[in-house]
């Protein structure tokens, strides 16, 4: 079976490590590219060097050529400025919205078949902007959201319990923003609802530290933002595409009609394998739930209405 091929794009904190961990899985061969000369040829150089001691076969290579990217089956954008400290989400726009259009441009041109998953923040808008400059299908474009943000909602339950994280499971649906919805009713641990074992005060507290984790980190970095957590999880939405998994993941994906949002990216459980977003899955959602989830989209609306590149 041929290898799979994977790009990269942003040799930054999280570019770099997406390509760590998706190589030490061996999801395919990783093309690193970053517009910075050197930076993604000595990550990538570097990243090779550590093969023989991790023992993984994946070949990665740095460029700042789209040519090389060619013919790729994945494609995970990373390329952006970061939110720096008492930086909203929303203040990245502009300068993020320039750099996925060349981006994305360059990408498609090489790889018109790719399936293609952001990560650039304000993510819904980005993800948003990407598709419109790519032309693509909808289902072969998403964004990183859900998957990171129920990773850590799973390990505040995790660490407030003490039980292994492998047991705990969390969905957040709505934008990446601090407007998310946790959905503590759907929260388990081996199965068993998180209302049974914790108190709605302690339920409460870890929604609220969910809603606000990226800033969390961003708080105690001071220089940027989080990485290892982003990219663990933008890695897992590309092996449930490059396998064929069907995973059932909440991820940016374009809605027609699906819990009432038509022509607009937002946080909702999705199916993922070869085709991308293969199916939304429409679970139900209580009043409360309804009413922040479409508080959420709200919010992401208003700043694609901004954007100005057209709904
Ligand atoms: N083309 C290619 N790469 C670019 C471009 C461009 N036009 N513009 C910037 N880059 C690269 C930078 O050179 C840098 O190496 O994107 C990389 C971004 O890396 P970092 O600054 O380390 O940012 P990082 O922490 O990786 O975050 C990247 O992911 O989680 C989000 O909010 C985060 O939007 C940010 C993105």
């Amino acid at each position: 079976m041929a290898r799979k091929k994977i790009t990269v794009v942003g040799a930054g904190h999280v570019g770099a490590t997406v390509a760590l961990w998706l190589a030490i899985k061996e999801l395919g061969d990783v093309v690193l590219l970053d517009i910075v000369e050197g930076v993604p040829q000595g990550k990538s150089l570097d990243l090779m060097e550590a093969a023989p001691i991790e023992e993984f076969d994946s070949n990665v290579t740095g460029t700042n050529d789209y040519k090389d990217t060619a013919v790729s089956d994945v494609v995970i954008i990373t390329a952006g400025i970061p939110r720096k400290p008492g930086m909203s989400r929303s203040d990245l726009i502009n300068t993020n919205v320039g750099i996925l259009k060349t981006v994305v441009e360059g990408i498609v041109k090489h790889s018109p078949n790719a399936i293609i998953l952001v990560v650039t923040n304000p993510l819904d808008v980005m993800v948003y902007a990407a598709w419109k400059f790519s032309n693509l299908p909808p289902n072969r474009i998403m964004g990183l959201s859900g998957a990171l943000d129920g990773s850590r909602m799973r390990s505040f339950i995790a660490m407030e319990l003490g039980v292994s994280m492998e047991d705990v499971h969390a969905m957040v649906i709505g934008g990446h923003a601090d407007e998310m919805v946790p959905l503590k009713r759907y929260a388990t641990v081996s199965g068993v609802p998180i209302t049974q074992l914790l108190s709605p005060e302690r339920i409460d507290a870890i929604m609220a530290r969910t809603k606000k984790a990226g800033g969390e980190i961003v708080g105690l970095l001071k220089t940027g933002s989080a990485y290892y957590a982003p990219s663990a999880a933008v890695a897992e939405m590309a092996e449930a595409i490059l396998k064929d998994k069907k995973r059932i993941i909440p991820c940016a994906a374009y809605c027609d009609g699906q819990y009432g949002v038509k022509g607009m990216f937002i946080g909702v459980p999705v199916m993922l394998g070869a085709n991308g977003v293969e199916k939304i899955f429409e679970i139900e959602l209580d009043a409360n739930e309804k009413k922040e989830f479409m508080g959420s989209v709200a919010a992401v609306k208003a700043l694609i209405d901004d954007l100005k590149i057209g709904r």
